[in-house]
Parts: structure tokens; C-alpha cells; sequence
């Protein structure tokens, strides 16, 4: 997916500024913390795309519910048309509003004893719409997610998964969103419907001028739909740049082992470069670069200083001690974001 937009430089729509965000847990009897997202930036230019990859845990939902204020963070600042978000507390109501989320399972983010236009029409009675603009509303962004205006009448359990992702999407469309944040949005989806799916998502995008997040382990479709990308590795951005770059050039080893373990069409793999091993804990992250035990590149200096996520090529940022960009400028021991 490609626009004008995401190849100017213009006020990103959000900016997130070194954004961590931990968890305190119970393990047995003692407690534990859990870094979930450690000093994330990232921004995103208005109508255009930015996909997240990573691992199971690397902290892509725990990143898009901090976006949108579900959780609020220990560190850092989020920005929405830059205008700086509280960090905990309630944010401004048009904000709440324009800041949309689409979810994985699409069953269980309906109400069961809600018609559809129940569901699609409750968000905007609580905002005061009267009865007459909710009707019209409903009936344009059914028929915009491709769904016939009875389907208004319908409940969850008589639609197929298609329809009801279709649905989730035209409830967040009736609020009129400029950044909808997608997690993992056509995981659980058939592969024609899939397809059909994400279709439908850059047809919107096109016609609504909207802005996306779209999180998923599926490293083609964040390709396919994806203007720019960041990888994630336990709960940090190690490399972002255009999406046609990353995929032809990744710079990071972690990027490199990811695509390389993506499955080719004839089945051949390119061993050499994959990603061995589990990802370590987020309970325990390893000192200087978190991929270090991983990495067939580590040396001393990774134990020991934490890589900077700095532009090795111009638009095209890693943080790696393999590039010159990612030296430090002081010398923490500490783990990056703690
Ligand atoms: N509410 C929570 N309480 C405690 N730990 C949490 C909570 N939410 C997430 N975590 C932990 O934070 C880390 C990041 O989780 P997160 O769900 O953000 O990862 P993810 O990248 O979205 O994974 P997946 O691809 O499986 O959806 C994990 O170790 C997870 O167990
Ligand atoms: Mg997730």
C-alpha cells in the first residue's frame, strides 16, 4: 500500500516517544516484573501504514493498548496530531474518538445479545448522536464494509468470521477514526477471506484517508499492506524503515533470521541467517542488546552497552552495535527502557 503522504514530511499523525511499560505479577509467592515495552519510539505519517512485527511476546499488543490509552505508561510521551496525551488519566474525548481498534478474535469483541446495529449504534448514542444521524450512520458504514443493510438486524452468531470482522471494522469506522489500530485484524481469518479482507482495509484507508497500525506475525501481510515497518524483539524497536526496504535489505540480524524464516513457495529455506533458540524472558531481559543471546554477531560490547535505534541509512533506522549509528554516546549497563 503506498500514498503521497507517508513519502513527505509531514506532522505524523502520532508520535510515540520512548514509551515503556512494565507489569507487576505474582510468581508463586513472590513478585515478579514483567518489561513488556521498553523506550519505544515510533511515529506514524498521516493515511499511510505502519506495520509492527515480532515474535509471540514482544510486546505488539501491549504497545497498541498504550497507543490507545487502555494502559497508561510507566515512562515516555505519546503524541496524537502532536498534541501530547497524558500519560495516565482520561484523554480528551475527540482523541478517544479518533483512536480506533480493530481485534484479533472477531467474535468476542461483539456482544452475543446485541443485533449488530445495536453494537455499531451504542458507542454513538453514548456520544449524544441523535436517533435519525445513528440510522444513516449505521446503514453508510455497513454498506462501506461491503455488508447489506439488514445485516443491521442480524446477531453475531448468525454471521461467518468474514462478516463479523467486517462488522468490528464498521463499528470503529462509525467513529469517525483518523489512526485505527489493527491487532493481528485477519489472523483468524480463512486465507480467501483474508485477502478479501485486507482489501477491504486499503479500499477504507483510501476512501477515509485513514491511518493504520497493523500489528501481525504474518511477516506478508504486514509487507503487503505496509508503507513502513517496525520490527519488535522483547519489547523494543530494533529497526524501522520503508516496508520494500526491509523486506529487500533488512540491517538487523533479528530482521534478517525473521525474514529469512519466512517459508518460500518451493519450499527452500535459507538456514544460514534464521533465528535459533527461544526468546529469553520478559521477565529477565538480558543486559545490553536484548537479542544478544541470540545473535551470531554478539561480542563483549553487546553484554554491556545498549545499541541506540539511530538511522544507519537515511529513513532507515537499527539499533545494532554492528553500525556505527548505534554507538552510545554514554556508557549504561542497564538494560534499554528499564
Ligand atoms: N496484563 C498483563 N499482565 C502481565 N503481563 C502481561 C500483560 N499483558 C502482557 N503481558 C506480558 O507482556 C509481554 C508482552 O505481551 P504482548 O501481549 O504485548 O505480546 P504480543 O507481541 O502481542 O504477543 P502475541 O504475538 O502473542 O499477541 C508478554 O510477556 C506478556 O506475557
Ligand atoms: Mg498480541
Amino acid at each position: 500500500m503506498t500514498s503521497a503522504a507517508a513519502e513527505t514530511e509531514v506532522q505524523p499523525l502520532l508520535e510515540v516517544d520512548n514509551v515503556s511499560k512494565t507489569f507487576d505479577i505474582k510468581l508463586g509467592l513472590k513478585r515478579a516484573t514483567v518489561y513488556a515495552v521498553g523506550g519505544v519510539s515510533i511515529s506514524v505519517q498521516p493515511s499511510s501504514t505502519l506495520g509492527i512485527v515480532g515474535e509471540s511476546g514482544c510486546g505488539k499488543s501491549t504497545l497498541a493498548r498504550l497507543i490507545l490509552g487502555l494502559y497508561p505508561a510507566d515512562r515516555g510521551e505519546i503524541r496524537f496530531a502532536g498534541q501530547p496525551l497524558p500519560r495516565r488519566g482520561k484523554r480528551p474525548r475527540a482523541v478517544v474518538e479518533q483512536m480506533q481498534m480493530v481485534f484479533q478474535d472477531p467474535y468476542s469483541a461483539l456482544n452475543p445479545r446485541a443485533s449488530i446495529g445495536q453494537s455499531i449504534a451504542f458507542p454513538l448514542q453514548v456520544q449524544g448522536m441523535d436517533r435519525a444521524e445513528i440510522r444513516d450512520r449505521v446503514a453508510r458504514v455497513l454498506h462501506d464494509v461491503g455488508l447489506h443493510g439488514n445485516y443491521a438486524t442480524h446477531y453475531p452468531h448468525q454471521l461467518s468470521g468474514g462478516q463479523r470482522q467486517r462488522v468490528n471494522i464498521a463499528r470503529a469506522l462509525a467513529m469517525a477514526p483518523r489512526l485505527v489500530v489493527l491487532d493481528e485484524a485477519v489472523s483468524a481469518l480463512d486465507k480467501s477471506i483474508q485477502a478479501q479482507i485486507l482489501n477491504l482495509l486499503e479500499d477504507l484507508q483510501r476512501a477515509y484517508q485513514l491511518t493504520y497500525i497493523f500489528i501481525s506475525h504474518d511477516l506478508n501481510v504486514v509487507e503487503y499492506m505496509s508503507n513502513r515497518v517496525a520490527v519488535m524483539y522483547l519489547g523494543q524497536v530494533v529497526e524501522t524503515c520503508a516496508a520494500d526496504e526491509l523486506y529487500q535489505r533488512p540491517l538487523h540480524p533479528y530482521s534478517q533470521g525473521l525474514l529469512a524464516s519466512i517459508p518460500t513457495l518451493d519450499g527452500a529455506s535459507t538456514e544460514p541467517t534464521r533465528v535459533t533458540g527461544e526468546m529469553p524472558s520478559p521477565l529477565n531481559p538480558p543486559s545490553g542488546c536484548r537479542f544478544r543471546t541470540r545473535c551470531p554477531f554478539a561480542t563483549d560490547t553487546c553484554a554491556t552497552h545498549v545499541p541506540v535505534l539511530a538511522e544507519a541509512e537515511p529513513g532507515h533506522l537499527v539499533a545494532c552495535h554492528l553500525y556505527p549509528s548505534s554507538q552510545p554516546t554514554t556508557t549504561p549497563t542497564t538494560t534499554q527502557g528499564e
